[in-house]
């Protein structure tokens, strides 16, 4: 089969690596790909990330089967135009992404349906919004309400800030329409996880639990991030809070969703907030929807998989993920995202990228912000520019690995954070 991958970023390297795996898969083009997938066996990139220009790429080279990574082409409607043009794609409609591409859309419904959250309120006047902040005090999270590529949360410690964050999103229009509302809501405090499912409008199929670093520095500090790097599996996710989660969020979530006439289709990530306690207890507290997996989770959830992710998405697309059960490596995969100088402020590009990038079975460089220059030389292009990725008995070994590989890379500003799976460690 000729696959295509919608995206660019270590997501979809590893999505594409995957994919490859399968025996049915012959060749997958990446769209627009980076330096990673530009050196795969098997794949091509195109430079293509219109919707149309993608739909026209699919009928004229024979794709048989589309997998999109990143949220924007979701949000943007391109499961909708393949669907319409009789494409086989992976994704959920332009309507049902709207769990991610709108806070106040996903807050409104999880209320609606009893599904754990943080309370809230949602705002378009700058003058209401702060007389709310005053009346709820500090710790308190306003976000953006549209897509903003990571910049549109901030979790407030002080009135002051919240107040700075509200006129910086709603005052001088720095989001621009994405920034337009804003959702200010409690601030949670617990341990996150990272929970993907793959569904297909009616039956559902978790994925193995992961956990993202969000801070850009050790001990989780400085600002907020893509995520520089990631684990699998997360402890904190026992097997109750599993149970839990799919029961009190999952499972209603992918009901509700079909009974609302939007049936979701794709990968539908939670992120969740775990309060302290006992585990049949605790609070379980939904911060984000995301309509697609996570990045960096996938590199470590996908080295993990031992069952044939492009069976799985065609079982999925054919709405027959109840035939399906998934096989996992009980092994810890560990992500370590080598990030750019400057990021995430503003990502620095053009350094050469040298060392030792092959990968072997315990270790994968999954690319991220790379490209590969006419002189077949290896240059960042973005904010997170590798996510070095290996696999081990348990996680200090995992851990060990990835470093040792990350010692052996080297480009100019790099910056990285030395302590991927402290929590886990700590346990
Ligand atoms: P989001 O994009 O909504 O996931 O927010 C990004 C990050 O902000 C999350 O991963 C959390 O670390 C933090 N965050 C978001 N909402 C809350 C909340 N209600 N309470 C505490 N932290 C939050
Ligand atoms: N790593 C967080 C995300 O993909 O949203």
């Amino acid at each position: 089969m000729k696959l295509l991958v919608i995206g660019s970023g270590g997501r979809e390297h590893a999505l594409a690596w995957a994919l490859l795996k399968s025996p049915k898969a012959s060749h997958v083009y990446v769209a627009p790909g980076n330096g990673g997938t530009a050196i795969m066996d098997r794949v091509t990139n195109v430079p293509i990330t219109d919707p149309s220009a993608l739909l026209a790429f699919a009928q004229e080279t024979g794709i048989e089967l589309t997998v999109v990574g990143p949220e924007a082409p979701l949000a943007a409607g391109v499961v909708d135009l393949f669907q319409a043009a009789g494409l086989k794609i992976f994704g959920p409609t332009q309507r049902a992404a709207q769990l991610e591409s709108s806070k106040d859309y996903a807050k409104a419904f999880m209320q609606r349906h009893g599904i754990p959250t943080a309370a809230y309120q949602t705002f378009t006047d700058p003058a209401a919004a702060h007389e709310y902040l005053d009346s709820q005090g500090a710790p308190i999270v306003i976000k953006a309400d549209g897509l903003a590529a990571g910049k549109g949360v901030v979790v407030a410690t002080t009135l002051e800030q919240a107040h700075d964050a509200v006129d910086s999103m709603l005052g001088d229009g720095s989001l621009g329409a994405a920034g337009a509302r804003v959702v200010i809501e409690a601030c949670l405090t617990g341990e996150e996880a990272s929970f993907i499912v793959m569904a297909d409008g009616q039956h559902i199929v978790p994925l193995a639990s992961s956990q993202d670093h969000k801070r850009l520095a050790d001990g989780d500090t400085g600002p907020n991030t893509g995520g520089m790097g990631a684990y699998s599996p997360a402890p904190v996710v026992s097997p109750v809070i599993h149970d839990r989660i799919m029961a009190e969020v999952i499972e209603p979530t992918i009901n509700a969703m079909r009974e609302e006439g939007i049936p979701f289709t794709g990968f539908l990530y939670a992120g969740v907030m775990i309060g302290p306690g006992d585990d049949a207890t605790r609070s379980i507290g939904v911060l984000e929807f995301n309509c697609r997996m996570g990045d960096p989770e996938t590199q470590p959830i996908l080295m993990r998989l031992k069952s044939d992710l492009l069976t799985l998405i065609e079982a999925a697309v054919a709405t027959k993920l109840d035939t399906q059960t998934l096989d996992w490596d009980p092994a810890t995969a560990l992500c370590v995202v080598m990030a750019s100088h400057g990021y995430p402020a503003k990502a620095r590009v053009g350094d050469t990228i040298t060392g030792h990038l092959d990968s072997n079975d315990q270790v994968v460089v999954f690319h991220a912000g790379t490209l590969l220059n006419s002189d077949g030389q290896l240059i960042s292009n973005g904010g997170r520019v590798l996510g070095v990725t290996a696999i081990a008995g348990d996680v200090a070994q995992a851990r060990t690995l990835a470093y040792d590989a990350v010692t052996k890379i080297d480009f100019d500003g790099a910056q990285y954070r030395t302590d991927i799976a402290w929590r886990a460690l700590n346990k």
